[in-house]
């Protein structure tokens, strides 16, 4: 599996960090930490694309930046999921992989409804995100979201993990996605 990784400040990361080393220890794992390889926000565009080609399972991991991704993420979206390769007439690249945002929300887990500060749930607001990845041919796996980041405890982020070690072998073990038209 792929995983795109995007913090902007990791050294100040409690969340994202943990998600991290569970993801990262999964055998054979391929990281790619984009505000690492891209401080100047100068993507190299074929690298990103190359990596892609080699996976099947693709995870997104970053934390929530006004209901999306960070601003280094989006710009990956835009530079790397181009016409031609993604999407359109011969854009074919990522037909029948899967993606999978895992995230960390400051928001809790009650904050995200209709009545709560956030207004909705969390799926309603990343529909773009799903959108896209569906639009290039890609199956949306549910995300998984650490919520409430801000008052966490240690031992909130350690079951958070045990979570996500369980969901990600779901993740992995789920066959290709069949019937793929975006
Ligand atoms: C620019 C910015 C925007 C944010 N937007 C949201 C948001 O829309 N919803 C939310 O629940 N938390 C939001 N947060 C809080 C982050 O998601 C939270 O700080 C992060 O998940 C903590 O993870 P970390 O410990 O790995 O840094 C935002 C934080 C920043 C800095």
């Amino acid at each position: 599996m792929l995983i795109i990784h995007a913090h902007p400040r990791p050294s100040q990361s409690r969340v994202v960090k943990q998600l991290l080393g569970v993801l990262a220890a999964q055998p054979g794992a391929e990281l790619r930490s984009l505000y690492e390889l891209y401080p100047d926000f100068d993507i190299d565009v074929e690298a990103e694309q190359q990596a892609l080609l080699r996976w099947q399972k693709i995870i997104w991991l970053t934390p929530v930046h006004w209901y999306s991704v960070p601003s280094l993420m989006k710009h990956w979206i835009d530079q790397v999921l181009v016409l031609g390769w993604a999407y359109g007439q011969g854009g074919d690249a990522l037909r029948g992989k899967t993606c999978w945002w895992v995230s960390s929300a400051g928001g809790a887990h009650e904050a995200y409804r209709p009545q709560g500060l956030h207004g909705r749930h969390f799926a309603d607001h990343v529909a773009p995100l799903a959108q896209t990845v569906r639009f290039c041919g890609m199956q949306w796996w549910p995300p998984f979201v650490a919520h409430g980041a801000h008052a966490t405890t240690d031992a909130a982020i350690a079951q958070a993990c045990a979570q996500l070690r369980t969901d990600c072998q779901a993740f992995l073990q789920a066959p290709a996605p069949h019937g793929d038209a975006p």
